[in-house]
């Protein structure tokens, strides 16, 4: 792989890990990149490293623009493994490099490797480097998403280098947004970004809101973002900032999302009619089988959807694990501004719907009740019962949606 100008002198050096599916649990069907940049002024500096599987590459790049032991500023921008786990590699390459990093950051790193022989200057939010023609300034980003992370900022470039932050899994041969657009689509981009969102940022949505009123304070001018994962924002640069504003204040389309599993099928023919009652009420529904969908794109139509109704067969007098699975991960995302119910089916003593509700109190999320529950195979009176639920949850959905206009 080739790397490529980002700016004048600034170079994308990073990787793309075409074949990861699993990262740490978060299912990326369409892989990854990592994404890094080497800055060519007086002083070499690079931005980030990769994760260390793809060493190899980043070398490989930075060797084809300079002799790596050139390099004299590295900055560590997070310390997660798939930012920051070829750091020994580049610094066993250019071992008189100093490392720019925060005070979280350091203490991370010296937890993963032997940090004693490195050179390192601690930096806060305002920080500054002058590598020659271009300065850096730092900006600490704590918790978004972990509490070392920062970005940096290039000045003369309006270029702002944002970490994790408004990335995307995608493995693409596309560098820049534009190209991902013409080769692929629009809404294929924004589609990964709420994926992204949903299973990395949901937790952050104010300190997301914080932040970018801190910067827009700051009155930096940005024409250009370098997630460390996926696209750069060079035409979409300013959209971008705003999807984030968008997604931290819970907007979302005026849809509900059903997901579910089911042992006999019971709870799945539940879906039916509940479905068709939200229809008719003249809400799009999307139908989500938990055993026959990744966790990430699950989660992800949860919070492309105002509203959400979770359907479990009762197993031994509990959820079924699929959906306790899910409602575990849901809870670990703290979603906000959202409407939720359960239903499902059961044998003799029933428990799964009750136990839903008991997930859902522990959640910041506005709760349907009651919930609806069906003895053995729904009956035609069920049925009507089940169309009924769905159109009833739809009704209160659109007047719930009204307060995100
Ligand atoms: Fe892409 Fe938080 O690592």
């Amino acid at each position: 792989m080739k790397t490529t100008e980002i700016k004048p002198g600034i170079f994308w050096v990073g990787a793309i890990d075409w074949a990861v599916r699993d990262f740490h649990g978060y299912i990326t069907p369409k892989g990854t990149t990592y994404n890094n940049y080497l800055i060519m002024d007086d002083q070499v500096t690079l931005v980030d490293t990769v994760k260390h599987d793809f060493s190899h590459m980043t070398v490989e790049n930075i060797s084809s623009l300079v002799d790596p032991s050139k390099i004299i500023n590295l900055v560590i921008n997070h310390i997660e493994p798939d930012h920051a786990s070829s750091i020994d590699k580049i610094m066993s390459l250019a071992p008189e490099a100093t490392i720019y990093i925060t005070d979280k950051g350091k203490k991370g790193l010296d937890r993963h490797f032997d940090t004693s022989k490195w050179k390192f200057n601690i930096v806060k939010s305002g920080h500054t480097l002058k590598t020659g023609k271009y300065t850096l300034t730092f900006l600490e980003t704590p918790m978004l998403h972990w509490p070392d992370s920062m970005m940096t900022y290039v000045n003369e470039a309006k270029l702002l280098i944002s970490q994790d932050a408004f990335g995307q899994h995608i493995a693409t041969s596309a560098r820049f947004d534009e190209e991902f657009i013409e080769c692929a689509s629009h809404s294929e981009l924004e589609d990964s970004v709420v994926d992204y969102y949903a299973n990395i940022l949901m937790p952050f949505g104010e300190l997301i809101k914080n932040k970018i009123a801190e910067v827009q304070k700051l009155g930096l001018k940005i024409d250009m973002i370098a997630p460390d994962h996926g696209v750069i924002w060079k035409k979409e640069a300013g959209n971008i900032i705003q999807k984030y504003l968008d997604l931290a204040n819970g907007k979302s389309s005026l849809s509900i999302a059903i997901i579910y599993d089911t042992m006999w099928h019971s709870t799945e023919l539940m879906t039916i009619p509940i479905m068709q009652g939200i229809k008719d009420e003249g809400i799009d529904c999307k139908v989500i089988k938990l055993r026959a969908t990744p966790m990430s794109v699950a989660i992800k139509e949860f919070w492309k959807s105002r509203g959400c109704l979770i359907g479990s067969p009762t197993l031994n007098n509990i959820l079924f694990p699929s959906v306790a699975e899910y409602l575990t991960h849901l809870k670990g995302l703290r979603p906000k501004n959202r409407m939720i119910g359960a239903f499902g089916s059961y044998g003799w003593g029933g428990g799964a719907v009750r136990e839903a509700y008991e997930e859902f109190k522990k959640m910041k999320l506005e709760i349907y009740e009651p919930g609806l529950q069906v003895l053995y195979k729904p009956s035609q009176k069920d049925n009507e019962m089940c169309y009924d639920f769905g159109r009833n949850f739809a009704k209160k959905i659109k007047e719930y949606h009204t307060n995100f206009n």
